[in-house]
Order: structure tokens, then C-alpha cells, then sequence
């Protein structure tokens, strides 16, 4: 996901400039962001039209390129900086890169509630219908007393905070996904005819002349193909297994696995258990099935938006969360790309877990606790867990 960092500042130093390098290098595998100065954008000036200026066009087709657009913004006497203010004057003039665009407020400044102010305020620009940006809700991340927060590396000092950061950009990431379907041509319309979820038509793998709805379709697929089981050997890249250890080996996956392919055939699952004792029960005779036949029709539009994300490569992995398991259980259902050597889209291994003994664990090795959230919505100030004793203390 690429995204871009506006300094809101035009000052030769800035810590909102270290904090989106920051951001930038610290959450590199997460997300790509290209960090924008302001500092060469002349004053606006309504009778001095410089729309068409390398700097302005710069700015320009930069945000128009991006997924999203994180603005970091200093606190002047409790506002916007007048250069961030006179950059988004430029960008409502003559052009309106920001229409539409999602978009994350951090800022960081002096005060200990440092850019509060001014992050109200900027919200306030970017409601404005020249600008019309799409401003992700709640999340807010602000930085006070900056002078203390960065070490020699220009690294965040406190943990926690960039523990809080990295989840404001998660649910950033999640933000885009969901104004990018609000603003699809579809929308939130049906879009289950953009996937021919009954598999009618045939790739390279189909095995032709047998029934896709057939209870016995692994047995006369087999027989069609000739397929190897048991010991028989099975050379994989990189390695060699017989048929059996293959079996073995994926069932012992802490995961429920399913292959579907291109063609929205159900190929395969590890079939570990019986249906009742599955976190999302697959039967042995709806393999072969096409997916129309193992979801209820009023899912199909979200399994082929689903779909579509993969396809089209909009997304190697999309995930969710099932709450009906309980409250001892936090059950994911991913849904990843499967792509082949040339990065064609060839299928769907959808992996449903259990993580909480996961989470679990990972509390225990660490002494950390949950917080539910980390940050208090009111001030703003985050949460710590003291790793001795594992007890929680506020950031005052
Ligand atoms: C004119 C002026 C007004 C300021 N007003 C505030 C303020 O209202 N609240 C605050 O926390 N810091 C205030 N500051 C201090 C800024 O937080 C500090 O200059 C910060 O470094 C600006 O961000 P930057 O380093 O990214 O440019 C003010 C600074 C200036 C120059």
C-alpha cells in the first residue's frame, strides 16, 4: 500500500518531519510511505495562481497516486501551522487532489497534549468542500513533549508509543480498504456477478468429465487422473514426499487449510477432524464443488469481493474475524493469494485459526498484558504495562 507523509511544517528542522521518517522506516514492511516536504510551496495567493509550479504539481500528482496520505501537523498557537494551511489552499484552488482521499492525522509538538489543537483543526480544513478529504475517525496519535520522544537514531524513545502507532496505522490500512469499496463503481452493490462463483469454465488444472457436484468427486477425479497416493514418492520444490507424509504433514498445519482454485473450484482441505469439530466445518463430499455450492447465496457478493481483492492482486491477504467461538476463542479466517512462479493469480488457501493460545503465549514470554485499546480516548495519553510486574500505569 503506498502511501504519502506531508511535514506540516515548513522549518528546516522538524520533529513532524523525524516522526514521518520514522514512520516510513520503521513500518516499512506494513506500508510504503514517501515522505513530502512543504518548505519550497510559496504563500497562497489568490491573485498569483501557482497551481502549475513544479513544487504544487509535485505535491499534486503524488497524493492523486496514492492509496493514502498521513498530513503531520505541528500545533501553532493552538492551530495549523499558516504554511500546512496555505498548502491546503493551494490543493482546493485550481486542483482537488484530496477529493476523496483517505487520510491519517498524526502531529507532534511541545505541549504534553501537543497538537491536539491544531489535529481538531486540521479535520475541520479537510471537512471543507474544496478539499473534501475522507478523515479516518477517532486514532488520534499525538506526540507531546517531542523534545524528549526520539533517541540519537531518531528512533521513538517509548515502546508503547510506537506500539499505538503502528495499530493507528492498521486501522489506517483498514480504512483505505473500506473507503477504496465505498468509492468502487459498485459500492456496496452486489458484485457476486464478478466472480463465476459456480465454476463453469475450465483452466489448465480442471479435470475434465467428472461432475464438480458429485459426493464421490475426489474417487472418480482420482480414477480420471491416475493421481498417486500413499507411499508413492512426490517430488515437490524443494524436497521429496511420499503421498502419506504429505497428508501427515498438512494436517499437522495448527491451521484448517482449503484450496480453492482460479476457477472457484473447492480442490482440497486438511481434513483433520469431522465437521463438528471444525472452527469452519467442511464436509469431505463437498470437494470438487464449485464455491456457489459451499456458501448460502446471500454471502456470495462478499466471498467474490473477496475474491476479486486477490485476483486483481489489490491484496495478497484479506482477513476476519469470526466472534461466534466464544470468548475463549478469537477465530481469524484468512483468505491469501495463491500465485504461481509468474505471479499469476492461481487460487485461494483460505487458513482458519484459533489465535488466542497464540496471544496467549506471547503475553507469557513477555509479561505484557492486554489494555483493552492502550490509549485513554479522553486524554489521549497511552497506556503502559510495567514489564516487572505486569501491573498498568498511565502516562500522565
Ligand atoms: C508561533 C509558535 C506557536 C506555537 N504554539 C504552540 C502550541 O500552541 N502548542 C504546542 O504544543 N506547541 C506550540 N509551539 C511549539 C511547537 O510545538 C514546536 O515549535 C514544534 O517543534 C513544531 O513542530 P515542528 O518541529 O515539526 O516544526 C509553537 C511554536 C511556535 C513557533
Amino acid at each position: 500500500m503506498k502511501l504519502v507523509g506531508i511535514v506540516g511544517s515548513n522549518a528546516e528542522f522538524s520533529y513532524n518531519r523525524l516522526l514521518l521518517q520514522f514512520i516510513a522506516k520503521h513500518f516499512k514492511k506494513l506500508v510504503d510511505v514517501e515522505v513530502l516536504d512543504i518548505k519550497d510551496v510559496p504563500m497562497f495567493n489568490q491573485s498569483d495562481d501557482q497551481t502549475d509550479s513544479e513544487v504544487i504539481q509535485l505535491l499534486n500528482s503524488k497524493i492523486v497516486e496514492a492509496d493514502g496520505v498521513i498530513i503531520a501537523t505541528p500545533e501553532y498557537n493552538h492551530s495549523i501551522p499558516s504554511a500546512l494551511q496555505s498548502v491546503l489552499e493551494w490543493l482546493s484552488f485550481n486542483i482537488h487532489p484530496l477529493d476523496g482521499k483517505p487520510v491519517m492525522i498524526v502531529g507532534a509538538s511541545y505541549d504534553v497534549q501537543g497538537s491536539s489543537r491544531s489535529q481538531l483543526h486540521l479535520r475541520q480544513v479537510l471537512d471543507a468542500p474544496g478539499i473534501n478529504a475522507v478523515v479516518m475517525p477517532g486514532n488520534e496519535f499525538l506526540l507531546g513533549e517531542v523534545q524528549q520522544a526520539f533517541d540519537e537514531d531518531n528512533n521513538l524513545k517509548d515502546q508503547q508509543t510506537t506500539q499505538f502507532l503502528e495499530s493507528c496505522l492498521k486501522q489506517f490500512i483498514r480504512f483505505i480498504n473500506v473507503v477504496n469499496v465505498l468509492q468502487s463503481p459498485d459500492g456496496m452493490k452486489d458484485v457476486s456477478d464478478t466472480e463465476d462463483l459456480y465454476a463453469t469454465g475450465s483452466i489448465d488444472t480442471t479435470i475434465e468429465g467428472v461432475d464438480k457436484s458429485a459426493d464421490d468427486w475426489v474417487e472418480q477425479a482420482s480414477d480420471k487422473t491416475q493421481a498417486v497416493e500413499g507411499d508413492t514418492y512426490v517430488k515437490l520444490d524443494r524436497g521429496i514426499l511420499t503421498v502419506d507424509q504429505i497428508n501427515h504433514f498438512l494436517n499437522s498445519m495448527p491451521a484448517e487449510l482449503t484450496y480453492a482454485d482460479s476457477n472457484n473450484q473447492f480442490l482440497y482441505y486438511n481434513r483433520k477432524f469431522g465437521a463438528e469439530d471444525m472452527l469452519a466445518p467442511r464436509r469431505p463430499e463437498q470437494v470438487g464443488s464449485p464455491l456457489a455450492e459451499c456458501h448460502p447465496e446471500r454471502v456470495y457478493s462478499g466471498v467474490s469481493w473477496v475474491i476479486q481483492q486477490l485476483r486483481n492482486g489489490k491484496e495478497d491477504v484479506v482477513r476476519t474475524h469470526v466472534p461466534t467461538h466464544g470468548p475463549d476463542k478469537f477465530v481469524v479466517h484468512s483468505y491469501q493469494a495463491i500465485r504461481d512462479q509468474g505471479d499469476q493469480y492461481i487460487g485461494i488457501n483460505e487458513y482458519v485459526q484459533d489465535i488466542q493460545p497464540i496471544i496467549d503465549w506471547y503475553l507469557e514470554q513477555t509479561g505484557q498484558q492486554l489494555t483493552g485499546g492502550g490509549v485513554d480516548a479522553v486524554s489521549g495519553a497511552t497506556t503502559k504495562v510495567d514489564t516487572v510486574s505486569g501491573a498498568t500505569v498511565k502516562d500522565s
